[in-house]
């Protein structure tokens, strides 16, 4: 393994307990994901209490499986990268700890990682040859986010979700159209059977020249549709709903992200996230992008969700710019992109 640097990584943030091993930064030797989502279904949604348990039990064995099936042993781990924030700080802790006891035992450095930082650096996973500086679009289940990632590490956040984040929004939609959960990847599949000119639901673009976000009044648009229909027994087609929210989401997200490349003089865009998944909002950025003349990526759709790869490049980045973290490490749930 001479002239390589191995990252173990581990990601709890939130439902999936997920353990990487990644050299020097974008070489994946693997990226085990152990998913909660069967267990959380039946509550609509992430129970915190019972996600921190499920990582507890889960998590030695996803090391396990994260280095065997990169065919390594704990002898060649060079560093430990972990995620300390944002997200369920139960959840955040079982990581945390396991990443720390590691370290230590181990006698390599510790980097903590920020979980908004890490969908951005499943790019550098995805795409060799992407470097900073572009405009980056990141949409999950917490986090609506336009920046302007100037270098590695280096961002300006120019807007971001004043409520609702774009994945909330897919998942709270999807609970009152009775689909489960989670909601967005089942509102992107029906879509493509409804007419998303069907519904004119309310795109919200905020004040002139504002690059911020805002999906609760949408949202309430979509709840107030179904409520007066089933009311007037007007039979609702569960297919157009779907396909017009999600024309309602993905058309302001086009549009400010497209706006924030123009007016930061940017050539290329980034998408990353969760609902970077969406096959609407891929496509529709694709034309716009073409149209524009702006470069496009965005991560296969494995990278796009929580996994553990991420944190293990965006780990690899810290510690090339001298960042380690010391025991007294602590899980922050409300990590804001930037902080160290
Ligand atoms: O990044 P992620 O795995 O977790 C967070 O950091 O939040 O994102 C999960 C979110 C969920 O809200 C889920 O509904 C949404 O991403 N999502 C999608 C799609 N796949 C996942 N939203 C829209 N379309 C999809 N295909
Ligand atoms: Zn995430």
């Amino acid at each position: 393994m001479e002239g390589s640097l191995i990252t173990l990584a581990l990601e709890s943030s939130c439902d999936e307990t997920s353990v990487a091993v990644v050299r020097n930064g974008r070489e994946v030797l693997s990226n085990i994901i152990s998913s909660q989502v069967d267990l959380h279904k039946k509550f609509g949604g992430v129970v915190p209490e019972v996600a921190s348990r499920k990582h507890i039990e889960n998590i030695s064995c996803v090391i396990d499986e994260a280095l065997e099936e990169a065919n390594i042993t704990f002898k060649d781990v060079d560093m430990i990268g972990v995620t300390y924030g944002p997200g369920l700080v139960g959840a955040l802790l079982v990581g945390l700890s396991t990443a720390k006891a590691l370290a230590y035992s181990l006698n390599v450095p510790l980097v903590g990682v920020n979980h908004i930082e890490g969908h951005i650096y499943a790019n550098f996973i995805e795409h060799k040859e992407l470097k900073p500086p572009f405009i980056c679009l990141i949409v999950s289940g917490g986090h609506t986010h336009l920046v302007h990632m100037k270098d590695y590490g280096v961002y300006e956040v120019l807007g971001k979700t004043r409520d609702d984040a774009a994945g909330e929004a897919f998942d709270k939609v999807a609970r009152a159209l009775g689909l489960g959960y989670p909601g967005g990847p089942l509102i992107d599949n029906l879509s493509k059977k409804g007419n998303k000119e069907a519904i004119n639901f309310p795109r919200t673009y905020l004040e002139d020249k504002s690059l911020d976000f805002s999906f609760s009044g949408l949202k309430s648009a979509v709840l107030n549709y179904l409520n007066n229909n089933r009311q007037k027994g007007i039979e609702i087609s569960v297919e157009d709903v779907a396909a017009s929210f999600q024309q309602a989401v993905i058309d302001v997200l086009v549009d400010k992200t497209i706006t924030a490349a123009k007016r930061c003089s940017v050539k290329k865009i980034v998408l990353a996230g969760g609902v970077a998944a969406n096959s609407g909002l891929r496509e529709l950025l694709t034309a716009r992008c073409r149209e524009e003349g702006f470069e496009l990526k965005y991560p296969s759709l494995r990278l796009c969700t929580d996994n553990a790869a991420m944190i293990g490049c965006a780990a690899y980045y810290d510690y090339i710019k001298g960042y380690r973290a010391d025991m007294y490490l602590n899980a922050v749930p409300n990590l804001k992109l930037g902080d160290k």
